[in-house]
Parts: structure tokens; sequence; C-alpha cells
């Protein structure tokens, strides 16, 4: 099935969440934002949500001291949106099982790293302390493993000798916001299943990530 509502769950900024919004409002991306749900009270992104009239939850786990029933609000939460992708835009929480399992395969999250290398924090300063030549990012499917689930689509760019994980980091911002948006285009126009750890787009097995060109498409 071809994904028509998505939620998205965010930590901070949501520049990647406005990427979202952006692209529907243009009419490339043919989905509804159902729900945006943050993992903190003052992230930004939930200003850009309500802006774009996109109805918004808050959840913080310092609210739930045992790790399980923060996990089952946030399933109970998503369910709220009733979405076919749930789309983790800088959400700085770990799914765990009861998320997993209630939506399994359809939970995708972008991370600042070429996956499988340095996945985690701090990519960007990891990236250029191990001599890479190109840093980027990746969307992947969710999985019980931090950042180690099948990866769906990938941008790459250059490390440049002067650069420092700022100066890449915004670099990559941009290339990044692209990336988030042709990945759940792509969704939005045919099905992408992942089962087993093998990921098929219209029935045809994902051999390496699709890489974004540099007119964000791929
Ligand atoms: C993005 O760079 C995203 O790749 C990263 O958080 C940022 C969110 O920016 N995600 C992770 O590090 C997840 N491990 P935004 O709030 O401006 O969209």
């Amino acid at each position: 099935m071809s994904v028509r509502r998505i939620t998205v769950l965010i930590s901070g900024g949501g520049s990647n969440l406005q990427a979202l919004i952006d692209a529907r409002d243009q009419g490339r991306l043919k989905v509804e934002i159902s729900l945006v749900i943050s993992s903190r009270a003052d992230a930004f992104g939930l200003e850009r949500a309500r802006k774009a009239g996109i109805p918004t939850s808050i959840l913080q786990q310092d609210e739930f001291p045992r790790r399980a029933d923060y996990d089952r609000k946030l399933a109970e939460l998503i369910a709220v949106g009733s979405p076919d992708l749930v789309v983790l835009a800088g959400f700085m929480r770990i799914v765990g099982p009861e998320v997993l399992q209630r939506f399994a395969g359809k939970l995708i999250n972008l991370h600042p790293s070429l996956l499988p290398l340095h996945r985690g924090t701090n990519t960007y300063e990891r990236a250029i302390k191990s001599g890479d030549t190109e840093h980027g990012a990746s969307v992947h499917f969710v999985t019980a493993d931090l950042d180690a689930g099948p990866v769906i689509s990938q941008v790459r760019i250059p490390i440049d000798a002067q650069d420092q994980p700022a100066t890449l980091a915004a670099r990559l911002s941009p290339r990044e916001h692209q990336l988030l948006v042709a990945t759940v285009e792509l969704f939005s126009h045919c099905p992408v299943e992942c089962t087993h750890g093998v990921i098929t787009l219209d029935g045809e097995t994902l051999k390496q990530p699709l890489v974004l060109d540099p007119n964000g498409f791929f």
C-alpha cells in the first residue's frame, strides 16, 4: 500500500519537518501530515506544526519513570494519527518494543551519517576525526538496534580539509531535507516494504540504498 498519512516524531528545531510541510504545500508530497509528536515541550518544531495547522502532542520521558510506560503511551499517541508511515525526524528517544511491534515496517528514521558508519551521536565530529572523505545522511527502517535497521536511502557530501563539525552540519542540512522529502515521496508512490531485513520497492529487492542526486531526486 502506498503511504497517504504520516505522523512525524521530533525533539528539536524541526527543520526536517518544515521541509516535509513545504513539499506538501508545494504539491510535491501528496501526503497528509496527520500528527506531530514531540519528546520536548520546548521544541521549535511544535511551532512549525501549529503554524501549518497540524495537530501536535507532547510526550516527555521524565513524566514516565518506567520506560515501558512511555513506550506504551507513545504507541497510543502514534495510533491517534492513523499513520501509514511514522517518520522520526530528529526524534532523540529510543523507540521501545511496543512501538516497534505495533508499527512494524512503518517506522523510518533520518540519521546524519552514512550508515553503517557512525551510529549514535556526534556523527560530524566522528566522521572528521576518522579521516572520512565523505559524510552524509541515511533514512532507514527502525529496528530494536539503534541506527542499525535496513537503509533505504542516502545522500553523500564530500568532507573538506577545513571542515569543522558545524560547517559540515550546515552543508549537510539542506541535503538532508531533500533526502527526507524524496524518501517520503517514494513511499507515497510505490510500496516500500521491509521483511526480515530485506527492503523491496514495488516487489523488487533493493540491493543498495538509493542515492539522492544533486537535484534532490533518486
Ligand atoms: C537532523 O540532523 C537529523 O538527522 C538528526 O537530528 C537533526 C534534527 O534536525 N537526527 C538524529 O541525530 C537521530 N539520531 P531538525 O530538528 O532541524 O529536523
